[in-house]
């Protein structure tokens, strides 16, 4: 399917703040149909420029009747009706279209939140593939409910408190679920969401990584001109590296990578990822040892987003220099920068209500590696900017990327030094953490859990505790090993080892790694911790 075909099975999701939008978007990608999110207010023309064939409007924590609660654009109703867009209503969604179409939605008696059983009641539309009485297992979460239908609109499901559960005016091409379909906890919903897209709307599935690849690759060779150049950081996470092996396929070595060893990097780090970068990956890159220059400014440092401040600020300059001496080299000024920026960054999304925002357009940019070089002006590629993680990680497999480096675990920018409380150059600190943190990453691999934990380190913990070594007592450091499990790193649990495990751990560590002789492990959920222990 060439893009002209994706753009024209466009699926386009408008958001009215529910926590489950996101997921709509990556059900519907995942059924191989292009699927954008944007704002549930956003304008009719920005909505008509990306002639979408299918409309999904979100859930949301509002309720239609409060003041200022969110709605499509005027003059939407119209719009979908002249252009044949059929349109599905979720929850939030499914009342803002009972309520402008004319009906009535009030504060429900029986608010209905969490499991509950739906009936059909009329085999046609969204249940034209069940039965009449067929029953299921849904995810509710609202509070209103609709008590009067627009004209031409009827009732095809029921909860069995007898709550509208779904509606739909086919002539009009209008739908609604008063549950999620999204999530796991609707076991059929997928069904009837793939019922609905392909069945209904007859949209048809066509877009793949490989045809994101072909497109991304026209778009930068159209947009870098034959003399450009193009300058990228890398980080050695799975985001900076797909990307500027996506770059680097379309312009060739007029993309200049530079990787920056600031001395707080994991055990022989630098060594494996450049290994990577040349050997696999064949990527021009510039490998700078700056372990000293960070270093000696953080020394005496102790106050943990000082610490980042400076790593930042260095960064940058590095950055600096890199872009000046290519400048000397080429005899030009590079013209774009390239970064990793995924679409959960840059999705534009309802605000939570009381937030006092009309958008919440975040970008992480302690993610974006050192920002822009100060005077360079540099325009941006973002070639993942409109991709989940996993569709990058399988965007890596095609281009080649190991397997291995894909599934790296994620690794924080300030690098160590937000796992070595305090003065990061104090003793050998560091040197005694990427031992002990070595020994506890091989092991996890080893064991074969690698895959299912989302992030697994030591951390050093700058305090002396009594011990006895081989007869002689000791004062010696504690390693605090950490492991979590997370779907987004938003929140996170701690993962459960099996006590043999982390006893033969203890031992090695305190046996192989010469300052330490104790070990420690934390058992603390995200929130009310962190991930990182600075
Ligand atoms: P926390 O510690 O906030 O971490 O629970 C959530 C995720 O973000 C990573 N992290 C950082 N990444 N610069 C980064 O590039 C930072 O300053 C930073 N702080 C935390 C952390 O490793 C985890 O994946």
């Amino acid at each position: 399917m060439d893009a002209q075909d994706v753009k024209s099975n466009l699926v386009l999701i408008l958001d009215f703040g529910s926590q489950y939008t996101h997921l709509i978007t990556r059900r519907i990608r995942a059924l191989n149909v292009f699927s954008l999110c944007v704002n549930g207010t956003s304008s009719l023309k920005s909505i008509a420029d990306l002639n979408p064939s299918v409309i999904i409007l979100s859930g949301g924590p509002h309720s239609v009747h409060a003041p200022n609660a969110p709605c499509f654009a005027p003059g939407f109703i119209e719009y979908v009706e002249s252009n044949k867009v059929h349109v599905l209503g979720i929850c939030y969604g499914l009342q803002l279209i009972v309520q402008q179409l004319g009906g009535e939605v009030r504060v429900g008696e029986k608010q209905e939140y969490g499991r509950m059983e739906i009936a059909v009641e009329k085999a046609v539309g969204l249940f034209g593939n069940k039965k009449i009485g067929d029953r299921q297992s849904v995810w509710m979460s609202h509070g209103d409910e609709a008590v009067k239908l627009p004209e031409g609109f009827e009732v095809v499901a029921r909860s069995r408190q007898g709550a509208v559960a779904a509606v739909e005016n086919p002539g009009r091409r209008f739908y609604g679920l008063q549950y999620h379909p999204e999530v796991t906890h609707s076991p059929e919903g997928m069904e009837t969401l793939k019922y609905f897209l392909f069945d209904i709307c007859g949209v048809t599935a066509g877009w793949k990584m490989e045809d994101v690849l072909d497109e991304e690759l026209k778009v930068i060779k159209s947009t870098v001109k034959p003399d450009d150049h193009v300058i990228c950081a890398l980080s050695g996470g799975v985001d900076s590296t797909v990307a500027a092996t996506l770059v680097h396929k379309a312009i060739g070595d007029r993309l200049h990578c530079v990787f920056v060893d600031n001395g707080l990097l994991r055990w022989r780090e630098r060594e494996r990822v450049m290994e990577t970068f040349e050997k696999d990956l064949h990527l021009p890159v510039t490998c700078v040892d700056a372990s000293e220059q960070f270093l000696s400014k953080l020394k005496g440092v102790t106050e943990p987003e000082k610490k980042r401040k400076i790593i930042g600020s260095e960064f940058i300059s590095i950055f600096d220099a890199f872009a000046h001496d290519l400048e000397q080299k080429v005899g030009k000024k590079p013209a774009y920068l390239v970064q990793g920026t995924l679409y959960p960054d840059v999705i534009e999304s309802c605000p939570p209500p009381g937030s006092g925002r009309t958008h919440s357009h975040t970008i992480k940019s302690h993610h974006n590696v050192g920002g822009l070089p100060k005077d360079m002006k540099l325009k941006l590629i973002e070639p993942l900017k409109l991709l989940f993680k996993d569709e990058v990680r399988e965007l890596g497999k095609i281009m080649g990327v190991p397997q291995a480096f894909l599934k790296r675990h994620p690794f924080p920018g300030p690098g160590l030094a937000v796992r070595v409380p305090g003065d990061v150059t104090l003793e050998n600190r560091l040197d005694i953490l990427r031992k002990a943190d070595e020994i506890f990453i091989q092991a996890i691999r080893d064991a074969g859990i690698y895959d299912s934990i989302w992030q697994a380190f030591a951390v050093f913990m700058p305090v002396l505790t009594v011990g006895v070594q081989g007869d002689q007592r000791t004062h010696s450091y504690a390693i605090t090993l950490r492991a979590v499990t997370s779907q987004d790193g938003m929140t996170a649990d701690w993962y459960y080892f099996d006590h043999k495990f982390l006893a033969d751990l203890s031992t090695r560590i305190c046996n192989e790694v010469p300052g330490v002789n104790r070990v420690l492990l934390d058992i603390t959920s995200k929130p009310p911790s962190t991930i990182e222990w600075e």
